[in-house]
C-alpha cells in the first residue's frame, strides 16, 4: 500500500477529557486509504526534539478529515497537545495492518472491547461495520467516569455501548473484561453459547488483553487484537517493536517455541490466539 507523508493544517485540538486530546485534519490522500486499526506516524514538534515520531491510531473519518483521540502520556503526546487549529501536523501514514472485518455479517455479532484510550481505533471501526450493517456491541472501561471516551459518539452510530469503570461512579463497577463475560454468558444458562455468533475486536492495556484473551479461548469465540509498542521507525526497518509468536510448528521444532514479528509492520492488529501473551 502507498505510504504518504503529509503536512496538514490542524482543523481542531480539543481536550476531550482530563488527559485526552481529538485533533483532526484533513488529508484526502490518507482518508481514502486507510483502514480501521491502521496508525499514523507523527512528528510531535516542529524541529528534531524528540526525534522520534509517534504512532496514533486512526480514530475517525468523516469524508476527508481524520480525527485522532489521543492521551497525554510524555514529551510527544505532550507536545501535540499544544498545537492548536492553524498548526502545521506532519504525518506519515497509513501504517500497518489494520482490523480483518470484512467477513462480518448479519450471523456475526462484532463485540468492540475498548480498555481506556484503547477505544480510540475501535470507534473508526464501528464507523465501517455500521456502514455494513452490522449490529455492534460496544464495552468501554476505565479508572473513572471522567476518562469514559466515545460513548456518545458511539451511540449516535445506533451501536449498543456498556461501560464499566473500576471506582463504580459510571456503568457497572468492575473492568471491560466483566462486562465482556456478560455477554458471553447468558443470564440463564450455565452452558456455553454458541460462539460463533460473535467476533471479538480489542484494544487496550496488555493485562486486559490477556483476560480478553483466556475469556476469548475458554467460549471460543473468534478475536482481533490491537497491540500498542514502542516504536521507532514504525516501517518494519529497527526490530524496536517485535513481539513473540507462537510457533505453529513448535512440536516439530522443539527448540523454536517462538517467532518474531513486527508489531508496526506484520500489526498492529493479529488474531489474538497468534500472540505469546505469557511472554508480554
Ligand atoms: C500502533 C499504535 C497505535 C497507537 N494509537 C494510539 C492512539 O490512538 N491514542 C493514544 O493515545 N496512544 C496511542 N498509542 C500509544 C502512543 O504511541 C504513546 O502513548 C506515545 O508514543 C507516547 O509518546 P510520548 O512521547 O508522549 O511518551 P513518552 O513516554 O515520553 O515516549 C514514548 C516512548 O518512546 C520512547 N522514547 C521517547 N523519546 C525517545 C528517544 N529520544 N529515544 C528513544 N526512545 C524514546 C520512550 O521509551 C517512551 O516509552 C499507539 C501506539 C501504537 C504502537
Ligand atoms: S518500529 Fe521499527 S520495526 Fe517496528
Amino acid at each position: 500500500m502507498k505510504i504518504f507523508n503529509v503536512k496538514k493544517e490542524i482543523i481542531e485540538n480539543k481536550k476531550v477529557s482530563s488527559n485526552c486530546y481529538r485533533m483532526t485534519f484533513e488529508s484526502k490522500e490518507i482518508a481514502c486509504r486507510v483502514k480501521p486499526g491502521q496508525f499514523l506516524h507523527i512528528k510531535c514538534s516542529d524541529t528534531y526534539d524528540p526525534l522520534l515520531r509517534r504512532p496514533i491510531s486512526v480514530h475517525s473519518i468523516e469524508n476527508n478529515v481524520i480525527g485522532i483521540l489521543y492521551k497525554v502520556i510524555g514529551r510527544g503526546t505532550g507536545l501535540l497537545s499544544k498545537k492548536t487549529s492553524g498548526d502545521t501536523i506532519d504525518v506519515i501514514g497509513p501504517l500497518g495492518n489494520g482490523f480483518d472485518y470484512q467477513l462480518v455479517s448479519n450471523c456475526q455479532l462484532p463485540i468492540l472491547v475498548g480498555g481506556g484510550i484503547g477505544i480510540a481505533p475501535l470507534y473508526f471501526l464501528a464507523q465501517r461495520l455500521v456502514e455494513r450493517g452490522s449490529n455492534i456491541t460496544v464495552l468501554i472501561g476505565a479508572d473513572t467516569k471522567y476518562n469514559i471516551l466515545c460513548v456518545d459518539e458511539l451511540k449516535k452510530l445506533d451501536c449498543k455501548v456498556k461501560v464499566s469503570t473500576d471506582d463504580g461512579s459510571a456503568g457497572i463497577s468492575g473492568t471491560v473484561v466483566d462486562l465482556l463475560k456478560n455477554e458471553l454468558i447468558p443470564a440463564n444458562s450455565k452452558f456455553k453459547i454458541q460462539n460463533a455468533k460473535f467476533k471479538i475486536f480489542t484494544c487496550g492495556p496488555v493485562p486486559m488483553l490477556k483476560q480478553v484473551n483466556q475469556l476469548a479461548s475458554k467460549y471460543n469465540v473468534s478475536s482481533q487484537v490491537s497491540l500498542e509498542r514502542q516504536m521507532a521507525c514504525g516501517v518494519g526497518a529497527c526490530m524496536g517493536c517485535s513481539i513473540k509468536i507462537r510457533n505453529p510448528k513448535s512440536e516439530i521444532r522443539k527448540n523454536k517455541m517462538f517467532d518474531y514479528k513486527q508489531v508496526c509492520k506484520d500489526g498492529p492488529v493479529f488474531d489474538i490466539k497468534e500472540i505469546a501473551w505469557e511472554e508480554m
